[in-house]
């Protein structure tokens, strides 16, 4: 019997593998310069600290999520995202009575019950960011340069801001109400006509050419914000813009997470196809109180990992071999590999990659071994070396060698090589 990984999942190897890695730091690295500690909660909760039944339900909550009974006859559910964990753990340990805002960094993987398509997994990875309890347009801010600092630290350059604000529960029960109206009098199907009733902003996504046609003329949030948003949403924009990041207003931008209240974000890539989506977030000033906490207005994103490396990809970043061993050790003959060994992890101490031929092959094997590695430069010890003192340094890029004494080695390594 074989088996595969399952429907919508996939293995992240070596070498591509290491860019996960690189992605991973690069996109947290913004967030802990800027005073983010980092947390780490289970990958999976009590299902009802995701399914909180009230307010707008989305796709993400209804259907998509990997929920299962425990043995202990409790009903738990595999983690679809990370702010709601987030915000249970400050809640659990009190970290709301300290000093405000609290802000958290984690990374880790997310699962969700979806259609599988590229870019699109059940089992994915983020990393997030979150800044609660504290109302202050320059947060918003804040964490949206450090996304955008992130993926340009990358090197990618075709990431797109797109902002909007869903106002807050003074303003946008008027806009809801007002929407509703106008998706009522649509010629729309029996789910889009129930949609409508459970969460009418959630049309406004509909990709369907017929639907979107009639959609042009429906009522647009950032018409309907009262003036404490407006003012909210314009310093929002004023400090995005004297940091230097380009955004584009879209009143039609709809998230997938019910929690939202004014600002909202997201990240778009146009190499990536459908799936466009790098990352997203925005404010949540509701959600605590959502599930039995006391007022704590936050705002947070989170960025996609497998999508990142996907629009690095596309934007030909992936070329250059992401950091592999730099020195690979060829030892001719049983004497020799019990001399190479301790030279190896000599130099792994000293701070240098290495590995070296195992399993006996013989002198092409190992050749090709070193060649494969990537390695600059391969070390030969064979029995007249030994002899010599000396072991035989090969530049694997232009194929020059030279002798260089045992004793020698580590330090003629690290000189080349810093
Ligand atoms: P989200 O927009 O659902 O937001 O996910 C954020 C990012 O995770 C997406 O932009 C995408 O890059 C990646 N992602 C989501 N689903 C998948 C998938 N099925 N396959 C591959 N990548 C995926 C959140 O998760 C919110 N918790 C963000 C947030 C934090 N809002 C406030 N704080």
């Amino acid at each position: 019997m074989t088996f595969q990984a399952p429907k919508g999942t996939f293995d992240w190897m070596p070498p591509r593998s290491e860019w996960a890695l690189a992605v991973r730091d690069a996109l947290a690295e913004p967030a802990r310069r800027a005073g983010y500690g980092y947390i780490e909660t289970p990958a999976f909760e009590d299902t009802a600290l995701f399914s909180r039944g009230v307010g707008e339900s989305t796709d993400i909550v209804t259907k998509e999520m990997y929920t299962f009974t425990s043995r202990g006859g409790q009903s738990l559910t595999l983690r679809p995202e990370g702010t709601a964990s987030v915000m249970r753990a400050v809640l659990e340990h009190g970290l709301y009575g300290g000093p405000l805002p609290i802000k958290l960094w984690y990374s880790g993987s997310y699962f969700r019950y979806e259609r599988a398509q590229a870019g699109r997994y059940r089992h994915f990875s983020q990393v997030g960011a979150e800044a609660l309890g504290a109302e202050d347009p320059a947060l918003d801010a804040e964490l949206i340069v450090l996304a955008m600092d992130g993926y340009a630290s990358l090197g990618l350059r075709g990431v797109r801001l797109l902002l909007n604000s869903l106002g807050c529960k003074e303003c946008r029960p008027a806009y809801r109400a007002a929407l509703q109206d106008f998706l009522r009098g649509l010629d729309l199907d029996e789910p889009t006509r129930n949609r409508i009733e459970i969460n009418p902003l959630r049309v406004l996504d509909d990709k369907r050419p017929e639907v979107r046609a009639q959609l042009e003329n429906a009522p647009l949030v950032t018409d309907h914000l009262c003036g404490a948003c407006k003012a909210y949403h314009e310093e929002v924009r004023g400090l995005l813009t004297a940091a230097g990041v380009a955004y584009e207003d879209d009143p039609r931008l709809v998230r997938g997470l019910d929690y939202y209240t004014r600002t909202t974000f997201e990240f778009l890539h146009d190499g990536l196809g459908a799936q466009s989506a790098v990352g997203g977030g925005g404010r949540y000033d509701g959600l605590s109180e959502q599930i039995g906490g006391p007022a704590l207005p936050s705002v947070g994103w989170a960025l996609g990992v497998d999508r990142t490396v996907l629009a690095m990809e596309a934007e030909g970043l992936l070329a250059e071999r992401p950091r592999g061993v730099e020195v690979f050790a060829v030892p001719l003959g049983e004497d020799a590999r019990r001399r190479v060994f301790p030279l190896v992890s000599e130099l792994r101490r000293a701070g240098l990659a290495v590995d070296m031929a195992f399993g006996g092959r013989g002198v092409k094997g190992a050749m090709k071994a070193a060649d494969r590695s990537g390695a600059r430069y391969a070390l030969i010890l064979g029995d007249r070396d030994i002899e010599a003192g000396a072991v035989q340094v090969k530049d694997l890029t232009t194929a020059d060698q030279t002798a260089v004494p045992l004793a020698e080695v580590v330090q003629f390594l690290k000189g080349k090589l810093s």
